[in-house]
């Protein structure tokens, strides 16, 4: 989480130079004119241009309706289907091009032209429709990145069922819960894929889930392979997808007219309670979004090769791998793997073998390529117009390694701030327009209007150097509609802080990203990190809480905390400190014992840092938990403001009790 304290502010504000987006880039960029921003000022009707880039059976009456903040309406009136707009409609001039390069980590390859996805979509939608899937049905999709992904999500929106794509990682209890939660009665899973070199049994998580999901949901079960891996078994009670597939082998299903305003997905996403909220996208405003943003940030061109190595169970996927690209029309890679498998050389290998030409990924993946050496790169030959990254702030020093050994001094790099619940970027700069700043995300995206304020609400000066919230002041297309199920947690998360929320003039209704920012004097933003609850570990979003409801489920245990650790590569990693029931000894199998009760509630990627046990917690006298004080220790920081705590000197002995660790 950020700290708002003078010297780390300084430290990462140390002024960089500008660098100019290369003559070559600027001279074929989709946006070149700056007159875009002078047209985006024109609020709503800028964003015109992005739903311009769509093809709707219906168009819209109304651009917004705003008439009752925060439900912000976008098209009206207008209706569309998103799987048309991303396979239909490029078949009369593109059929043969090809959408969807796969690239499985032990080196199979498949490609899909817009004719073979236009074919599978259909026959899974078909199957989909089969086992009685229907218009508005929450359909869980638990899947790795393998085509069946992609295929079912579009297959689903084809129907006009929502998707619900739960992270592979995630664990057989996160995906329950999330069953659950959006009352979905069918989960499409496969038996298992390939990571660093085991196959591993996937579907054992949705037996899991099942077992623990309160509804009972069917099953669909997709195969890796043709045939089911011989170490796995599939449960008699699944519908095999391939069976379906074959019988429907052929089949069209005509794209359902949704309203723009029907949703197309949600995305469950950490927060700063225990349960994790469904972040519910709208079809119209989204898709616009996606594509709008794809076209003029990505500088996307449907002849191009696109590579986002996120996971599609993410919202950089949803948006960036699979609904923008495809919208456009364009090429874009998958890959089943990781960059260390079996080499480390294994990104450049597949940049070089189909020619990417814009490659999209996390300052994460950036420090670990950094700290593996430059000599990885060498011998490769791939020459990218264009570098994005995403998830977290870069460090300057990231930042001039990846321009100068992945771009050769020669592409731009686009630092892109959004969240899952923005649908997509909405600080970045426009490549071909703005000048690049190091480790600064930079301007506003067309039309979009933030600011920073202090904890009063009041705007902070840009000149003045101070960071405060980051909020954004004016609705955009790509926004979440709601909290799945639930407006009034949607109001609290986002809006209630800095928002009238008694008023109905949009003009007082402030979205509250739960991010510090600082702005520089040039106007550029810099995002320093979350203000919230909320960790960014590798790029992957936890809630503190939530580690901490997981770790108090084990019975040793009377009360958890939850630290972010700063750390050189992942950003952040979790340090959980821990106060023992009486009588219990600490040990390592108490320390297991955590370790697995995170891995089983979450996933494995949440793993934490450190397990310190420790006498007492940090508390106020209200009995809240100043996490702060305890990231301080964990971060080896001097420790903020003690006076408000019950027992002052509770950070001491905790800092005795760990360094004796
Ligand atoms: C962080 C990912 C700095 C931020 C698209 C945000 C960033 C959270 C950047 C959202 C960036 C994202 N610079 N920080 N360019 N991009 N973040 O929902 O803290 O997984 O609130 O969406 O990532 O994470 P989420």
């Amino acid at each position: 989480m950020a700290s708002n304290d003078e010297s780390t502010i300084e430290a990462r504000l140390a002024e960089q130079e500008y660098f100019r987006p290369p003559t070559k880039f600027v001279g074929q960029a989709n946006v070149s004119d700056p007159a875009v921003y002078d047209r985006f000022a024109e609020f709503p009707a800028g964003f015109e241009e992005y739903a311009d880039l769509l093809d709707w059976d219906a168009h819209w009456d109304e651009l917004l309706d705003d008439s009752n903040p925060p439900f912000y309406e976008w098209f009206v009136g207008g209706e569309l289907n998103a799987s048309y707009n991303c396979v239909d409609r490029h078949l009369d001039d593109g059929k043969n091009r090809t959408a969807l390069r796969w690239e499985g980590e032990d080196g199979e390859q498949r490609n899909l032209s817009y004719q073979d996805l236009y074919r599978e979509v259909n026959a899974m939608a078909a199957a989909l429709r089969d086992v009685g899937v229907d218009e508005g049905d929450v359909v869980t999709i638990h899947l790795p990145m393998v085509p069946a992904l992609p295929i079912t999500m579009l297959a689903c929106a084809r129907l006009g069922a929502p998707h619900s794509v739960v992270f592979a990682g995630f664990s057989a209890n996160a995906l329950a819960e999330r069953v659950d939660s959006a009352d979905s009665e069918y989960v499409v899973t496969i038996d298992g894929y390939y990571r660093r070199g085991d196959f591993l049994p996937h579907i054992e998580k949705a037996d899991e889930a099942l077992r623990e999901a309160a509804g009972d949901p069917q099953v669909l079960a997709w195969t890796r392979h043709e045939e089911p891996h011989d170490s796995v078994a599939v449960s008699d009670d699944y519908t095999m997808v391939a069976d379906l597939l074959d019988e429907h082998a052929g089949e069209r299903v005509a794209p359902v007219s949704r309203d723009a305003e029907d949703p197309l997905f949600l995305m469950y996403t950490s927060g700063t309670t225990g349960q994790p909220k469904g972040c519910q996208h709208r079809t119209g405003g989204y898709l616009a979004y996606a594509a709008g943003t794809s076209k003029y940030v990505l500088d996307i061109k449907p002849e191009d090769t696109y590579w986002c190595s996120a996971d599609i169970g993410w919202i950089t996927g949803h948006s960036y791998i699979v609904y923008g690209p495809l919208a456009l029309g364009t090429t874009s890679v998958m890959y089943e793997g990781t960059p260390d498998h079996p080499h480390r050389s294994r990104m450049w290998e597949i940049a070089e073998r189909y020619d990417v030409d814009v490659f999209h990924t996390s300052p994460t993946a950036v420090r670990m390529f950094m700290k593996w050496g430059a000599e990885h790169l060498e011998g490769y030959d791939f020459d990218f117009r264009h570098l994005t990254t995403v998830g977290e702030p870069i460090q300057p020093e990231a930042w001039l390694w990846y321009y100068e050994h992945v771009g050769g001094e020669d592409a731009v790099i686009v630092d892109t701030w959004w969240q899952t619940e923005t649908g997509g970027h909405l600080i970045t700069n426009l490549p071909a327009l703005d000048d690049m700043k190091p480790g600064s995300a930079g301007r506003p995206a067309p039309g979009i209007e933030p600011a920073i304020l202090d904890d009063e609400g009041e705007p902070v000066d840009p000149e003045s150097g101070e960071a405060g919230n980051l909020v954004i002041t004016r609705p955009w297309p790509g926004m979440l509609q709601t909290v799945y199920g639930d407006d009034e947690r949607f109001i609290e998360e986002y809006w209630e802080r800095f928002s009238d929320t008694d008023s109905d003039d949009p003009d007082d209704w402030i979205y509250e990203a739960g991010d510090g920012a600082v702005q520089g004097p040039d106007g550029y933003y810099r995002v320093l990190g979350r203000l919230d609850d909320v960790m960014n570990v590798a790029g992957h979003r936890l809630g503190t809480m939530e580690l901490e409801s997981a770790v108090s489920e084990v019975e040793a245990v009377a009360e958890a905390a939850v630290a972010a650790r700063e750390d050189s590569e992942k950003g952040e990693v979790p340090d959980v400190y821990v106060v023992l029931r009486t009588g219990v000894e600490e040990s390592e199998s108490v320390r297991e014992d955590i370790v697995t009760a995170i891995e089983e509630e979450i996933g494995k990627f949440a793993r934490p840092n450190e397990v310190a046990f420790v006498g007492d917690l940090p508390k106020t006298r209200s009995g809240k938990i100043m996490r702060r004080l305890l990231e301080d220790i964990s971060n080896d920081a001097e420790l903020g403001d003690t006076t408000t705590l019950r027992d002052p000197s509770v950070p001491e002995q905790i800092r005795e009790q760990v360094g004796a660790d």
